[in-house]
Parts: C-alpha cells; structure tokens; sequence
C-alpha cells in the first residue's frame, strides 16, 4: 500500500496540523520528512488546544507510530521539551538515525546573520534551521546517531569550532567548554537514544507487509521551498512532495493520493514577495479573524487574498489529487471575496508562476460573500455563495476540493465524496 501525503500548498500555516491530525485516526504511521522546529502545527480537540513543532500530528491517536524522517533537522533540546508534554512516547514515536542535528551555534548563526541581513533580512524563525542544512549539505553536520558516542561528537565539534574560528568570531558565536558540551550531549543521548533506529528500513519494512496505512506529513508550504518557492525568501529544505522520497528514503512509486493543504485565503511570515497582499482594511480583518499570528514565532502573519495561480502551480509541483480549504469561516461577513486569477507580468497576462514573483501584479476575479459558515459539517449546509467560491477555486485551480475546514476544531469539517 502506498503511502499518502500531506502538503501545505501556500506559504506555510495552511492547516496541516488539523487535517493531518484528523487524517490520522485512520493511519497506522504518521512521518515528518523535512524542517525543524521551524513548524508549528497546530490541532483542536474538543476546545483544547495542541501546537506541535517536531513530533508529527499523528501522536493523538494512541495506536499510530510517528516518525521524524532523516530529511528533517533535529533540535535536541526542542524535542525534548516538545516530548515532555506526552507520558507514553515509547514506541509510538521514533527518530531516524539519520536525521541531522541543529545545535546551539546554528540558532546563533541564524540570528546573527539575520542581523547582518539588515533590511534585506529572510526574517527566518531564527531557529538555526537554515544553518543546520547548510552544514549537512557542507559535509559538516553531525546526526542523530552519532549520539551514540558523545566523546566522538563532542571533539568533532570542537575541531568544527576550531577551523571555523575566525567566521564564528566574526558572527560573535561563542566556542563552548568541551566538559560542558560533554554534558550537553549525555543529555541528549539519554533523553533520544531510546527512540532512533534505522527509519528508511522501518518503513520499507512496513510497506512491503503492505498491511500498514502510513500518511506523510509536510512542513512548511510549496512557496517556501528552497528550489520552487520564491527564493532566497524560503526555508532551507524541499517542502514540496518530492522531499518526502529524499527525506524518508522512499521511491516516488512508494507515495498515493497527495492532499494540497489551502487556506481560503493567503498568508505568509518573514518577508518575500506575496502577490495578493492586502495593505487595506480587508488584510488587517483577515487578520483578526483568523487570528493570524505565527504559531512558532507570536509575528503577525501577512494576509491576502487566495492566489489561483500560485495554487495551480503548487498543485502541478506537488501532483495534488485533490486539496483541502482550510479556514473558509475565516470569510465569513465580507460582502466580497477577491481570488488572483492570472497576474499582469512584464506587459503580459499570465497564468504561470515566474522565478522573479516579485514583478508581478494580480488579476483579480470577485465572488460574492455569504453570513456565515462557522462551524458548518455538512456540504449541503453551506450558503450557496460558499459553494460557489469553493467551486470557483476548483475550476481556476484544476484539482478537485474534497476536504473544507469551517473551525480549529477536528469536528468541524466537511469531507466531500
Ligand atoms: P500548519 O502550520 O499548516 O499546521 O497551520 P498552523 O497550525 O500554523 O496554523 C493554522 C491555524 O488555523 C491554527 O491555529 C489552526 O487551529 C487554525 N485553523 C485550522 N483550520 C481552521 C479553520 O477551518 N477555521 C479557523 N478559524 N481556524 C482554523
Ligand atoms: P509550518 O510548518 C510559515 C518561514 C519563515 C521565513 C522563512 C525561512 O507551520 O507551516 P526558516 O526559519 O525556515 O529559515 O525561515 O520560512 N517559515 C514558515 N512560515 N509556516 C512555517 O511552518 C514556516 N517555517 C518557516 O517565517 O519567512
Ligand atoms: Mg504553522
């Protein structure tokens, strides 16, 4: 049986956590394949609440196993404090040995050059996410397993202290003790160890008993990714669905049904371009309605209106199946809703994605607003004007909308057969 995947089609902050999370009751095995705590996935249950960053949204069904894959970046401490709040994690989550390391260092390094950045800043999470690929991809990072010997690891680091001296200094990132890095690492160990095995074999295992439902989960949105998204204004891994064979070891022909995650309109953190931005009135209501503030961060996100286009081009980068609207109540009471449909690019209409975003202008299409869909589960209950922006969506975006979200809450969605 393949595995199915999860992946957040705008610029992050989508809804992930929420479908994956209600996905899951029915999946044996939930995956991350690629960022850090960069993530914040969020789920409601019953009113209550849950923002995860690294374990991934399945850990609410007790019978599931959640893996971090090897193409996410690990902090150790961040996981730690993430696996405090659950009391029965053995066997239910494990880590790939293979997964790198963020440390310390990389979390200054991030900030630093963030500084350095000025008024061209990427305005990252200033979580070291950046920095931690970096030194994979630079031959110089260090791995989960290599936990297993924190003497090895811990002169490794120094030696990496000791010939990057003069940039470290520069930046102002401090060398650590080696006695303090020691205790630092026995920590981690201690705390991780009991969870890391081989995840590529685990799951090729599992596949091939071909009695497991797995769902992969990604972080991040498609125009973050650091070859497809609006560069250098991205996150530093591939967020599309193509990360998730390189960042669990699996064949494209080992993944399903792949489930585009929308909001009914656009947001985006950190800076970049962003099309269909509204400066007005009506991007400061999105807002407040939808409560738009960063989950890992607390920043307030920028909001706009839903980009067609950009949603196209997700969809074909992904091979969407079909997508899931997140967020349609987050409308409710606008007398108009706007959606880009193509965008006016160098004197021309287009409708494709251009490397250089940020010389676009939308071409807007208008749909009328409806009173109210909060909390509605039920296609047939939908106003008629929320059915025809859905199917409006649907006809300009080319892919089949089967899934739409009217609340936080796990009950309040509407799965269309
Ligand atoms: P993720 O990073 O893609 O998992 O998304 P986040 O959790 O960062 O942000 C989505 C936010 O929207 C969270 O606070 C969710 O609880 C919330 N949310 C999800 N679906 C809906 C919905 O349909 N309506 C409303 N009002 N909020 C939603
Ligand atoms: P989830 O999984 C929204 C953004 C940051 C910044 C850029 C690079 O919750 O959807 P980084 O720290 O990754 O180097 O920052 O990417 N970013 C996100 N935006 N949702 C996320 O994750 C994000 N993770 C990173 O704001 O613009
Ligand atoms: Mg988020």
């Amino acid at each position: 049986m393949a595995a199915d995947l999860i992946v957040g089609i705008q610029w992050g902050d989508e809804g992930k956590g929420k479908i994956v999370d209600l996905l899951a009751q029915e999946y044996d095995v939930v995956c991350r394949y690629q960022g850090g705590h960069n993530a914040g996935h969020t789920i409601v249950v019953d009113g209550k609440s849950l923002a995860l960053h690294l374990i991934p949204s399945g850990i609410l069904n007790p019978n599931a196993t959640n893996i971090i894959g090897n193409g996410v970046v690990v902090s150790p401490e961040a996981l730690i404090k993430e696996m405090e709040q659950f009391d029965d994690l053995q066997g239910r989550l494990l880590i790939s040995d293979k997964a790198h390391l963020i440390f310390k260092y990389h979390e200054a390094i991030d900030k630093a050059k963030e500084r350095l950045r000025g008024k061209n800043a990427i305005g990252t999470t200033g979580r070291g996410i950046g920095p931690a690929y970096a030194d994979k991809v630079a031959r110089q990072g260090h791995r989960v397993g290599e936990l297993k010997d924190i003497d090895k690891l811990a002169q490794k680091i120094m030696d990496y202290f000791a010939m990057n001296e003069a940039y470290f200094k520069a930046l102002g990132v401090e060398t650590p003790s080696l006695e303090e890095l020691k205790k630092e690492l026995a920590h981690y160990r201690d705390a991780l160890m009991p969870y890391v095995i081989d995840a590529t074999n685990y799951l090729w295992e599992l596949l091939a008993l071909g009695e497991h439902k797995i769902l992969l989960e990604g972080a991040q949105g498609t125009m973050l990714d650091i070859d497809h998204g609006t560069y250098p204004y991205v996150t530093s891994s591939n967020t599309i669905a193509a990360g998730a064979c390189t960042g669990l070891g699996l064949a494209p022909k080992d993944i399903g049904r792949v489930i585009g995650i929308a909001k009914a309109y656009c947001t985006r953190v950190g800076n970049g371009p962003f099309p269909t931005e509204d400066f007005g009135p009506d991007g400061e209501r999105l807002r407040r309605q939808g409560h738009e503030f960063g989950t890992t961060t607390g920043r307030p996100r920028r909001c706009g209106w839903f980009d067609a286009v950009a949603a196209k081009y997700a969809c074909r980068l992904n091979g969407c199946d079909e997508l899931a609207i997140m967020k349609l109540d987050v409308l409710d009471g606008f007398e108009k809703i706007k959606v880009a449909s193509a965008y006016e690019y160098e004197g021309e209409r287009i409708d494709y994605v251009p490397s250089d975003l940020e010389n676009v202008t939308p071409i807007y299409v208008e749909f009328d607003g409806w009173e109210s869909v909060a909390g509605v589960r039920r296609w047939e209950d939908l106003p008629t004007e929320a059915k025809l922006y859905i199917e409006g969506i649907e006809d300009l975006v080319e892919t089949k909308i089967t899934i739409i979200s009217t609340s936080p809450d796990r009950e309040d969605t509407i799965v269309r057969k």
